[in-house]
């Protein structure tokens, strides 16, 4: 009864989309069945359909622009919407396509909409230092920075990022980078380009790093995409949500999904064919469960939530959930003697900014940038760990800094993702600041901000959190979750803490793959999205490398 529920749910939110979907699937016939339209599915698609395979890619969201079958575009300009123009980024949770494209079925924030949270997240593109990778034994050999930088190069040669996105060369809006800048030059930190020195992250700051291309939002839904969909080797097929791959023991042969009518309907892979599950780190561990994959006490909740799972006999018992982490994040408030706001909004909604929309026109202008205007890295040391920080710096209100700071690669806490009868993946454990260690350092650190703003004659007042404790009690998610499904030699079957092994691959599968936020083992000491790009390059091939 309530399976009939969530198809009928399914049925209405395709209604409102604005693109029909293929409905008609060419069963059997199928290389790979990609499931998930995010960056990691839409990049491991493309590179599959490149070396002459068959692939359908299947998203449960809507298409967001006009490319992709969206019709709701700017009032003034027919061929962008409003996630494609960047100075709408800062303010994209206010948007209209906020409700409609935020997933309702996932703990935390997710985007359920072609290219993920990509498509309405704020942009900030941090190229990875090597030390993520390299720092520690959390990404296995095989996944260290050696082996990692040609799969950079390809992103970074279709997706590069920019700090300069505007035609002209010039950066718009700069009275908060002066003053923060000034300020942080005279406590000793120096000034690098983040894309250019993505290894310098101590006491540095520069101009932020968008993913931005052409003046639009970038990403792979624009970057990738296309170059797929000229193959006829390629199907998308949006508002089809799967419900669980279909697998006869080790063997995947195909999956479960509801169409865009709201009907279940079973597709085959073609004979040694793949799957590759790319549906997020908060998602992809309901596919798992709903497979029979993973802790048994989900899977029996999957099982009561009327999904067919397999018989308990074929259940593969791995810690699908376990190790979830995320960045969280403490909000920093401060009065300001520089000269800078927060843009009109809704003037540039209805068309009557006037100057900054010609501009723009011309390709030029503050709507080419991003919500931010500053950002900045540090670390600290404690106990032999070093943890890193990240300073994420906008207008808050006339003359008001917002320091959005993550704590970020080198934290110690994780929690665990589970499900509920309503399929709803749920926190079972939050990842958030649950080692001592991970408390102190994040005091240590805000501590030291605190006292340089406190200075006297520092130029800077702190608002509304005006002391250590108030700061780290503002914690609130970094959206940039993790390992939900770990990547790693260590067999999470024998007691291991990994469920995929070094080629991507499902522990106790033939042919089920996982490309998402959901294998790595660890956290990048920026903002993810550059980082999930480069490990769903880095997985495609060697996925396809495997014979
Ligand atoms: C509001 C917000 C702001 C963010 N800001 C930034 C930022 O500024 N910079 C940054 O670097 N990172 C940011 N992030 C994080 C970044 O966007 C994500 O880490 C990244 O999108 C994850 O990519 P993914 O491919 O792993 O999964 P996702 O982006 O979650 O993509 C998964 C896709 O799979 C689809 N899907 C899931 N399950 C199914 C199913 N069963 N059937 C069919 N389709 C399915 C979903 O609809 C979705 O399209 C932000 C995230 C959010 C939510
Ligand atoms: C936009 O697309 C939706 C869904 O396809 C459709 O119902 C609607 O009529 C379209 N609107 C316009 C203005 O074309
Ligand atoms: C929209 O795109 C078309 C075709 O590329 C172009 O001719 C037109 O000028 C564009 N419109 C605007 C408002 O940019
Ligand atoms: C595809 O084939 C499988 C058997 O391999 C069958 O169960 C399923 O109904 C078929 N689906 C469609 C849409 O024809
Ligand atoms: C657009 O929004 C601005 C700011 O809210 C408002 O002053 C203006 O009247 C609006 N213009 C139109 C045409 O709606
Ligand atoms: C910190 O500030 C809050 C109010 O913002 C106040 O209630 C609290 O007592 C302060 N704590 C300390 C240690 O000063
Ligand atoms: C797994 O770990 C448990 C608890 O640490 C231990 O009792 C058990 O023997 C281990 N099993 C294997 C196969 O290593």
């Amino acid at each position: 009864m309530r399976f009939s529920r969530v198809g009928c749910q399914a049925a209405l939110l395709a209604a409102a989309g604005s693109l029909a979907s293929a409905t008609t699937f060419k069963n059997g016939t199928y290389d790979y069945i990609v499931v998930g339209g995010g960056p990691a599915g839409i990049i491991t698609a493309e590179r599959f359909v490149e070396a002459g395979k068959s692939v359908l890619l299947l998203e449960q969201g809507t298409g967001p622009t006009v490319a992709t079958g969206a019709n709701e575009t700017l009032s003034w300009n027919d061929n962008l919407t409003s996630i494609d123009l960047p100075g709408l980024s800062a303010d994209v949770g206010s948007l209209d396509v906020w409700d409609e494209y935020l997933c309702t079925d996932t703990v935390g924030y997710a985007a359920c909409v072609l290219g993920g949270g990509v498509t309405i997240n704020y942009m900030v593109f941090v190229h990875p230092p090597e030390h993520d990778f390299d720092d520690n034994n959390n990404w296995p050999e095989g996944w260290k920075w050696k082996d990692l930088k040609p799969a950079a190069e390809r992103l970074y040669k279709r997706n590069p990022g920019t700090i300069l996105p505007s035609a002209d060369g010039k950066y718009y809006d700069q009275g908060l980078y002066k003053v923060l800048s000034k300020f942080l030059r005279k406590l000793g930190w120096t000034s690098v380009n983040m894309i250019t020195q993505p290894n310098e992250k101590y006491q540095v700051y520069s101009h932020p790093a968008w993913n931005v291309q052409d003046q639009k939002r970038a990403g792979p839904v624009r970057t990738y995409l296309p170059l797929a969909q000229k193959s006829n080797k390629f199907t998308l097929s949006l508002h089809t949500k799967v419900l669980r791959v279909v697998r006869s023991g080790s063997q995947i042969t195909g999956v479960e999904l509801q169409t865009a009518s709201g009907e279940t309907e079973i597709v085959s892979v073609a004979d040694n064919g793949r799957v590759i599950l790319a549906g997020g780190a908060l998602a992809t561990p309901r596919l798992l469960f709903n497979s029979g994959i993973g802790p048994k006490k989900q899977i029996e909740t999957a099982k009561k939530a009327g999904i067919s799972v397999p018989p308990q006999e074929e259940w593969i018992n791995l810690p699908v959930g376990v190790g979830l982490k995320d960045h969280p994040i403490f909000t920093i408030l401060a009065k300001t003697d520089g000269d800078f706001g927060v843009p009109d909004y809704e003037s540039i909604l209805n068309g009557s900014d006037t100057k900054d929309i010609d501009l723009y026109e011309k390709g030029d202008g503050i709507l080419t940038q991003g919500k931010h205007r500053l950002t900045f890295f540090s670390s600290n040391e404690l106990n032999g760990q070093t943890r890193y920080y990240q300073g994420s710096c906008a207008p808050n209100a006339d003359s008001v800094l917002d320091i959005t700071t993550y704590m970020t690669h080198g934290l110690t806490s994780s929690g665990v993702l589970g499900i509920d009868e309503n399929q709803k993946t749920v926190f079972e454990q939050s990842p958030y600041l649950q080692t001592a260690d991970d408390r102190k350092a994040a005091r240590m650190f805000i501590k030291s901000l605190v006292d340089d703003f406190n200075k006297p004659n520092s130029g800077f007042e702190l608002e509304t959190y005006t002391n250590v404790s108030s700061i780290i009690a503002t914690l609130s998610p970094g959206m940039h979750y993790t390992t939900t499904a770990k990547l790693g030699n260590d067999d999470g079957r024998d007691n291991g803490t990994s469920v995929v092994d070094i080629n991507t691959k499902v522990y106790g599968t033939d042919n089920l793959y996982i490309v998402d936020g959901s294998i790595h083992p660890d956290l990048p000491t920026g903002n993810i999205q550059t980082t999930i790009m480069v490990i769903a390059e880095a997985a495609a091939a060697r996925i396809l490398a495997q014979k």
